[in-house]
């Protein structure tokens, strides 16, 4: 049976200072996660073949560097676009926009950032992702925390209003392998 893999990039310098968006290239911690993650799934996955997917973001790119697979990057998989807020700390938008903060918490899927996008939003541009996803064999993709969350609540069949809350915590891959109703799920952190 196939399976999807799906990983977030490695912390990146964003992570670290608590900031949300941007294109920032990994920490050092992340750098690690990058080195120790062709293991992980060459171990996984033995010979069989296996395309990787990024965005067009540095943090995906750089986390992908040396995986030994064909990779291909897509636009639609770069993370959600939190438009005027790009760049700060939840701290700064609750300051600085006091109302969307509350209306995103009220929301958190319908919320669309200023200049920016919603979850709803995401998950209509995912839908071309997903229609590939649906043909291909093994694939590993190297995203976002709302990107993940959304493909991962496709293949769960999860309700809109919790996809906004599922956990993708950083260097953990989620396997899946779709069966005929549902998914089988592992995940496998790196103690990094
Ligand atoms: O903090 C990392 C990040 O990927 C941000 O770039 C993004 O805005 C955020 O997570 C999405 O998570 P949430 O929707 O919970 O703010």
């Amino acid at each position: 049976p196939r399976s999807i893999f799906f990983s977030r990039h490695g912390e990146s310098q964003f992570n670290v200072e608590g900031l949300i968006g941007g294109d920032s290239l990994l920490s050092e911690r992340g750098m690690r996660y990058a080195k120790a993650l062709p293991a992980l799934i060459t171990d996984n996955i033995g010979d069989a073949p296996l395309t990787v997917w990024t965005s067009t973001l540095q943090r995906t790119i750089q986390t992908a560097q040396d995986l030994p697979y064909p990779k291909l990057t897509w636009k639609s998989l770069d993370e959600l676009d939190a438009g005027v807020c790009d760049g700060m700390t939840y701290e700064e938008i609750e300051q600085a926009y006091p109302d969307d903060f509350a209306n995103r918490d009220e929301d958190k899927f319908n919320y669309r950032y200023r200049g920016g996008e919603s979850y709803r939003d995401v998950v209509v541009r995912l839908e071309p992702v997903i229609m590939e996803l649906e043909r291909q064999e093994n694939i590993l993709i190297i995203g976002h925390q709302a990107i993940l969350r959304c493909l991962y609540a496709y293949f769960h069949d999860l309700p809109q209003a919790d996809l906004p809350y599922i956990k993708i915590p950083l260097h953990t891959v989620i396997k899946l392998t779709p069966k005929a109703y549902g998914c089988d799920e592992e995940r496998y952190t790196l103690p990094i």
